[in-house]
């Protein structure tokens, strides 16, 4: 493929387009959607008020609760015949949400995708492993489509039998590696226990996300890997992975790629939309999707917006920080997962695997960091270690936490998207 729109499109003919498409989205919502249809009227508007993009602010939001309502395709905006394929989130509330793509949504789904592991430094005749899970979930199929319409080989691995892992990476010598971050570090120690140097394998880039990580959990794989590592963003609703994509030379957030998928940021409680730099949560309007529009979805992940660099036409995404649902409220204070991964990773002696427990302790909620000391960690460095933590979080979150450093090797291992916090309160 060469180069496409996203590297030649300026902001005017951007805006243009987006002006264009949306308009026909919400057309294409109100005439073939009736829960569409019944929300733009319950807020007074139509699909004709939308004569600049700055109207879409006056058109409902859209949740997982109305999918969810809808199951399975009651928000399908075209017949059942036209729809190629189905994905589905695991559904572990509940019903899942199901998501529909037309012939045209799968082109351009994997165009999207195309353009992303061209961004993240892949070239035709590249070979991709693709270690996120196939199957309903997007990740592995997303990948897939995307990684051949570019021109590459893939090695369709899936997430799982990660002995077997190392040994196609070892064998097959993939450019490219498609996974969630905490899988890399599954993947991390099986290379050890194998006795395979990981620096010394074939990976040059590694193409993570569908969970959160931290610059400190970037620093420490291309450290272990040799690689360059970027992320990636998306979400079943909106379409998959693919929706936005860090640029190997840049490495300074996630492009959108706003031909497709319009952005806007909002405060979660006023629910007003917040200038360009700001933090809230990110909302979404599909440009193209034929088979499921949306309309300016919640998807509850906290970001900001920022000028384009080297995508000049495409504004950024800071790295997700975290979703409003993995927020942990300690006596008060707001605790993100992600404070915690930046804090364990700066510790010496300590490894990237960790996990948070929430308990009770008399009336009060309690939060313990049960981390993995490094195999060469002496009993009085994991101790200061603890310590460090401890300091770490009373100094930079706010709020005091108990920490267990554990034997190497005891916490629970991620096959794909990480459960970070296990809840044990009474
Ligand atoms: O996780 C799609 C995906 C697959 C993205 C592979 C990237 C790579 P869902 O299962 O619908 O879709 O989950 C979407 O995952 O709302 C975020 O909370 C989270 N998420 C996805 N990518 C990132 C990322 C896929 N790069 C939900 N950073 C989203 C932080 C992410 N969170």
């Amino acid at each position: 493929m060469t180069a496409d729109l996203a590297e030649t499109v300026s902001a005017d003919e951007l805006a243009a387009l987006q002006l264009e498409r949306l308009q026909w989205t919400l057309r294409h919502a109100y005439e073939n959607v009736p829960l569409y249809r019944k929300k733009f009227a319950e807020a007074g508007v139509h699909p004709d008020d939308c004569r600049e993009l700055g109207d879409l602010a006056k058109f409902p939001f859209t949740t997982k609760a109305d999918l969810r309502e809808s199951y399975p395709f009651g928000m399908f905006a075209v017949p059942q015949e036209k729809i190629r394929r189905l994905h589905a989130s695991s559904g572990t509330t509940g019903k899942p949400t199901v998501v529909g793509y037309t012939e045209d949504d799968l082109d351009t789904w994997a165009t999207v995708m195309a353009r992303s592991i061209r961004a993240a430094g892949g070239r035709p005749g590249h070979k991709v492993h693709v270690a996120y899970g196939y199957g309903l979930f997007t990740g592995g199929l997303g990948a897939h489509y995307g990684a051949e319409k570019l021109g590459c080989t893939v090695i369709p691995a899936s997430g799982g039998m990660t002995a077997r892992q190392v040994q196609l990476i070892t064998d097959f010598q993939p450019e490219i590696i498609m996974i969630t971050p905490s899988y890399m570090l599954t993947l991390l120690d099986e290379f050890e226990r194998q006795g395979v140097d990981p620096r010394a394998s074939s990976l040059k880039v590694g193409i993570f996300g569908a969970e959160p990580w931290t610059e400190q959990m970037r620093g420490e794989i291309e450290e272990r890997f040799a690689l360059d590592a970027v992320d990636i963003y998306g979400l079943s609703e909106v379409m998959g992975p693919g929706v936005a994509q860090e640029c190997v030379e840049t490495k300074d957030g996630l492009h959108i790629w706003e031909d497709h998928f319009f952005p806007e940021v909002i405060d979660p409680f006023t629910e007003q939309v917040l200038p360009e730099g700001e933090r809230g949560e990110l909302l979404f309007t599909s440009l193209t999707k034929q088979a499921l529009p949306i309309i300016r979805y919640r998807t509850r992940d906290l970001t900001r917006l920022l000028p384009g660099t080297a995508r000049p036409a495409f504004r950024r995404m800071e790295k997700v920080t975290g979703r409003s649902d993995d927020l942990i409220i300690l006596r008060g204070v707001n605790v993100f997962p992600t404070q915690i991964e930046e804090i364990v990773l700066r510790t010496e002696g300590l490894s990237p695997h960790f996990q948070l427990v929430r308990s009770t302790r008399g009336r009060l909620d309690h939060l313990t960091v049960r981390v993995e000391a490094r195999a060469d960690t002496t009993a009085e460095g994991r101790s200061l270690a603890a310590s460090a933590v401890a300091a770490g979080v009373k100094d930079g979150v706010g709020v005091s936490v108990s920490v267990e450093v554990v034997d190497p090797d005891t916490l629970e291992r991620s096959l794909g998207k990480m459960r970070r916090v296990l809840d044990e309160r009474s």
